[in-house]
């Protein structure tokens, strides 16, 4: 019998879910991975992981990934798929369609899935990671700016409080991880971080907060950030 960890991440096609894929089997884990077009996966296909098909934002599609899951166990569950949502980011010319996948994508359909998964996760040691950004902390906002994306990993960080306080005695612990600012699709080509510095950050939060219960909002370094 396998003693490797085992991790499944959601939305590995591209970006730091990626990133996190080759970080986390170059330290020995087993890994599982979603994409939403598994006829097309990128270079996930080359890579020895287990491939399911999700789009986070379909319910439907998240049951059929729970059952496809049924009887396996993973020591970290990590929901890193997520939009900017509409290029413009104004309160004033977003429709209700924008904001409407703009905030099920990233905030609302992970904890839905994060519901879903959870009888899939270590309940002593397991750890529930979402990718949220320090964008998300209201606290810290004085300078604007992305008001929409902002807003949304708000919403991700309060529902996930929400989550944690219904949880109840757990030994699961959940991250809301802020992966700096890195050079992906979605990150731009200014971003100063390379993909595997931040995935090389995130998976040691991961392993150094593992049993300790609770949650943590923190940044791919470890420090803490303000709600
Ligand atoms: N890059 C940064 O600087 C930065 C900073 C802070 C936080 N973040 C957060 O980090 C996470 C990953 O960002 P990234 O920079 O790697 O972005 P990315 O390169 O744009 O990749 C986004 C990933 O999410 C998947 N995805 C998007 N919508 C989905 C849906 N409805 N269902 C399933 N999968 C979906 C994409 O799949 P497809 O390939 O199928 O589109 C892709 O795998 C996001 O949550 C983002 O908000 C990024």
């Amino acid at each position: 019998m396998s003693t490797a960890k085992s991790a499944l991440i959601i939305g590995a096609s591209r970006g730091l879910g990626l990133g996190l894929v080759r970080e986390l089997l170059q330290r020995g884990w087993d890994v599982a991975a979603t994409v939403r077009d598994v006829v097309h996966p990128g270079e996930l296909a080359d890579l020895p992981v287990r491939i399911e098909p999700l789009l986070l934002d379909d319910i439907h599609s998240q049951d059929r990934l729970a059952e496809a899951l049924s009887g396996s166990r993973f020591d970290l569950v990590f929901i890193n798929a997520g939009i900017y949502g509409p290029a413009h980011q104004s309160t004033i010319d977003a429709s209700l369609a924008d904001v409407g996948q703009l905030f099920m994508v990233n905030a609302v359909a992970p904890l839905r899935l994060a519901e879903r998964l959870l009888p899939h996760l270590d309940g002593e040691r397991g750890v529930l990671a979402f990718m949220t950004s320090e964008l998300g902390s209201v606290a810290g906002n004085e300078s604007g700016g992305m008001a929409l994306y902002r807003a949304s990993k708000a919403a991700l960080n309060s529902l996930t409080r929400s989550f944690v306080a219904e949880l109840g005695e757990t030994g699961i612990t959940v991250l809301n991880l802020h992966p700096g600012w890195v050079r992906t699709d979605m990150g731009g080509d200014a971003a100063p971080l390379e993909v595997h510095t931040s995935v090389k950050g995130l998976a040691d939060q991961v392993e150094n907060h593992a049993g300790r219960g609770g949650q943590f909002y923190l940044d791919y370094q470890g420090t803490t950030i303000d709600w």
